[in-house]
């Protein structure tokens, strides 16, 4: 069989590169002066040994600085004990998202609970005050300097890292100056607690717990909502038996178990005082990722990328991925109207758009939970088999529903990564600006940074690398990095 040239350069292994000058194509605009920084895997190759799921490869952080119509790039790997351990041992160290290391029994029990959980924070980036963090869902968080890529230390959501897991999806409000994660704290009694962090003390990462709820059997959680007034977890019945963990007969994620009786559950905190607000069930679902979040009269608006089940998950194995048949199930953009009070506490989603989506993103600076947000950006499948090979642009249309649409950006052969929305300064209209993507072209084995037009979706500027980058994950677009 032969390998799909998406899988080699997409899931291969990267060279530390610095270049100062990257061909450009087209025009990049005046006023497109920042940094896109991106997070993902820079290996999926140890030694002797393969990673075995798109999320465990080893962090690697990138840099497209745009200046002047002209583009920079460098990246560089992590400096975690992952890393030190895969580049001067030849091994995987460190239990990642579904790889293990070749360890004992003995050894693998209290694997969550150890301190020496991996530190490989590959998945997302995020600006707290003046620190740049490169995070992960284990509580390691890797704050780095943005113009060298050098890690700078370590950092944790909570006040231990012993028995916990966090998302890499934090909200930042830079009007109110705070942050807020979710922490999952595992144990004989388990809970999810907010922390929020206050970011006129530096972005220090030491904040104090904002509201709290027992639960019987964790959920995996990848983010979070956040409108005005509430913070909203949804709750899927993708769960694990705490214990299974402690155990950790195998690694994390293969430790929960997809249980669709227990249906969804959205519970509902004031942001202010930290209450439990209101608990709402809606039929069984999966999400990685919420989009945005706001306040209508007594009701929360929630907007997600759901999946009917957690067979996503499975998919993104490398061996599943090689098969021929291999198929990505496609999540849709979603919408829950949760009412604070009244009604009989049941909801049922709303599908925007029929268009698949995921990494999806959208104006967060200014848009995030404001009812008028109309435009999420993401990838996307042009069939259900091998990769997203597509970007797209959903319009969610008015508060009345009307105007909904999407717009298509692909390529023969190109793999695009989440598309970045940097918007131009001074805008009055949401998709003034442009959308930022690296793209893996898989015929030619290179990637490109791509310059998209937010509005009419189409190709404003390329910048060709000459070589490729991995398949990732997240990023941030950054005038001040
Ligand atoms: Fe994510």
């Amino acid at each position: 069989m032969t390998t799909p040239d998406f899988l080699t350069h997409g899931f291969g292994d990267s060279p530390e590169v610095e270049l100062d000058d990257v061909p450009v194509r087209g025009i990049v605009p005046d006023w497109l002066e920042g940094t896109l920084l991106r997070n993902g895997p820079g290996t999926f190759q140890v030694g002797e040994r393969r990673y075995r799921h798109w999320f465990d490869g080893l962090a690697m952080l990138h840099r497209f600085t745009l200046q002047g119509g002209r583009v920079s790039y460098a990246n560089r790997f992590l400096e975690t004990k992952a890393y030190s351990a895969a580049r001067d041992d030849g091994r995987i160290a460190y239990p990642e998202f579904a790889t293990d290391p070749c360890r004992s029994l003995f050894a693998r029990a209290m694997a969550v609970f150890d301190p020496q959980v991996t530190d490989s924070a590959k998945v997302n980036i995020t600006r707290l005050a003046e620190r740049y963090l490169a995070l992960a869902e284990t509580p390691v968080q890797v704050e780095f300097d943005p113009q060298t890529l050098k890690t700078v230390g370590v950092d944790s959501w909570d006040t231990s890292t012993f028995g916990r897991m966090t998302t890499v999806h934090p909200h930042v409000d830079g009007d109110r100056g705070e942050a807020v994660n979710l922490v999952v704290r595992y144990g004989a009694s388990s809970r999810y607690v907010f922390r929020q962090v206050d970011l006129a003390d530096g972005g220090a990462l030491d904040g104090t717990d904002l509201a709290t709820r027992r639960v019987a059997k964790p959920s995996y959680i990848h983010s979070f909502g956040m409108s005005g007034r509430y913070l909203v977890l949804a709750e899927f019945p993708l769960v694990v038996n705490p214990i299974s963990l402690l155990l950790w007969l195998r690694p994390y994620i293969e430790n929960f178990r997809w249980e669709p009786r227990r249906g969804a559950r959205f519970h509902l905190f004031d942001r202010e005082t930290g209450a439990h607000v209101r608990t709402l069930r809606a039929p069984a679902f999966f999400a990685f990722h919420h989009v945005n979040a706001y306040d209508d009269g007594d009701d929360v608006v929630v907007d997600l990328v759901g999946y009917d089940d957690a067979d996503i998950i499975g998919a993104f194995y490398l061996h599943r991925l090689e098969e021929p048949d291999a198929r990505i199930p496609p999540g849709t953009l979603r919408r829950f109207r949760l009412p604070v009070r009244g009604g009989d506490g049941t909801v049922t989603g709303e599908e925007l758009s029929p268009t698949g989506i995921e990494l999806p993103s959208l104006d967060y600076d200014r848009m995030n939970t404001r009812p008028d947000q109309r435009y999420v950006y993401g990838v996307g499948l042009s069939g259900e088999r091998g990769f997203y090979d597509r970007l797209v642009k959903i319009d969610t249309g008015a508060a009345d529903g009307s105007g909904r649409s999407t717009k298509i950006w692909s390529e023969p052969g190109c793999y695009p990564g989440e598309g970045v929305f940097a918007g131009r300064p001074g805008r009055e209209r949401e998709d003034d600006g442009v959308v930022l993507s690296v793209v893996l072209d898989s015929e030619r084995g290179t990637s490109f940074l791509l310059v998209l037009d937010a509005e009419g979706f189409t190709e404003i500027a390329r910048a060709e690398l000459p070589h490729p980058v991995l398949l990732g994950y997240h990023g941030r677009y950054d005038t001040s990095a």
